[in-house]
């Protein structure tokens, strides 16, 4: 006799009978950039479909976002050039870029998770994601205190979620002990545990203006190459005190996703990330790949990978179908 797994392929329904992972459509985190002035949306060029908003238009742009059924976003604030300075003092202005966004979206939008990108990287003159040493290098103690300080302005902002993606030791405690201190003990912290060195963040520094202005990140973000090395970092995390882990990026990263998911109890969020949403697009836009397959095909292998939260340029698109 043959065995026929076709039988359960036959029709869409059963098809979908026997489906065995679906995306958490709950789980959709829209990044976004906000920038200053009033009545700004600037198209960003390597991210077709994504913009900056200024606070009042990043306000109806969430207004949007909650119509389509998006319940998080992830908040990026992107200063003037001119008010960067080496020890990213913009970054703790309680009336900063960030702080102002996320106060005008809580009012607006209570419901709307706010979740706070939090690194140095948009806020220093060098674009290195922590205050520097003499010897150029990034000081990670320094650093820590600049995170911590920063992360209070953002729970007094409202923000739901602090978010550190810059990758310095120890900088989960120190958030948790501050944010503790003050009593913003709601105040939950989704740490970029593991969070690679990639070439993937390409249009992501174009969107921020956070190029390096000389070297790289690999002495602080981790080597590809390194899987073990994650559960390490979120093993640290997680005694720490983060709530919610994330793997970065995503579809290069598929098996420490797995590996991790299997690690901890946590939630675990996977970001996919600007270069990984350029090159859909890209392909899309010659014609080469079918945009809607393709983005519904990745957006469950990172699901069945293991991924609860998935961080994604096009949640705001996906859910507007899938939820239409
Ligand atoms: C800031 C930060 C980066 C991203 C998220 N937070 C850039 C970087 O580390 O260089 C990348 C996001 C993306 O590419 O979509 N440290």
């Amino acid at each position: 006799m043959i065995v026929r797994p076709r039988r359960l392929r036959t029709s869409a329904a059963m098809r979908a009978l026997v489906r065995e992972t679906r995306v958490n459509l709950d789980g959709l985190v829209q990044p976004l950039f906000v920038v200053p002035g009033t009545g700004v949306v600037q198209p960003i060029g390597s991210m077709p479909g994504v913009s900056r908003y200024s606070v009042d238009a990043v306000v109806d742009e969430c207004r949007e976002l909650d119509a389509a059924g998006v319940r998080a976003v992830l908040l990026f604030g992107i200063p003037e050039n001119a008010e960067k300075d080496a020890v990213a003092t913009v970054n703790y202005d309680p009336n900063g870029i960030v702080q102002r966004a996320a106060r005008a979206i809580k009012e607006a939008l209570p419901q709307l998770l706010v979740i706070a990108d939090l690194c140095n990287c948009e806020y220093t003159d060098h674009g290195h994601c922590g205050i520097l040493d003499d010897a150029g290098d990034v000081d990670n103690d320094r650093t820590l205190a600049v995170l911590a300080k920063t992360a209070l302005t953002y729970a007094r902002a409202g923000v739901d979620i602090v978010a550190p993606s810059d990758m310095m030791d120890g900088r989960v405690a120190a958030i948790r002990h501050a944010l503790d201190g003050e009593g913003f003990t709601k105040t939950a912290i989704m740490s970029y545990a593991a969070k690679y060195a990639s070439a993937f963040y390409g249009p992501f520094r174009e969107a921020a203006d956070s190029t390096p202005a000389f070297g790289d990140r690999r002495s602080y973000q981790m080597d590809p190459a390194n899987a073990r090395e994650a559960l390490k970092e979120v093993r640290l995390d997680v005694e720490e005190g983060a709530d919610i882990v994330m793997v970065k990026p995503a579809m290069a990263y598929l098996d420490v996703v797995r590996a991790v998911r299997e690690a901890t109890d946590l939630p675990v969020a996977v970001y996919h990330v600007s270069g990984e949403y350029a090159m859909l697009k890209a392909a899309a836009e010659r014609g080469w790949i079918e945009e809607e397959r393709a983005v519904d095909e990745t957006l469950t292998a990172i699901a069945r990978a293991g991924a609860d939260i998935i961080i994604t340029y096009f949640a705001k698109d996906y859910l507007s179908r899938v939820r239409a």
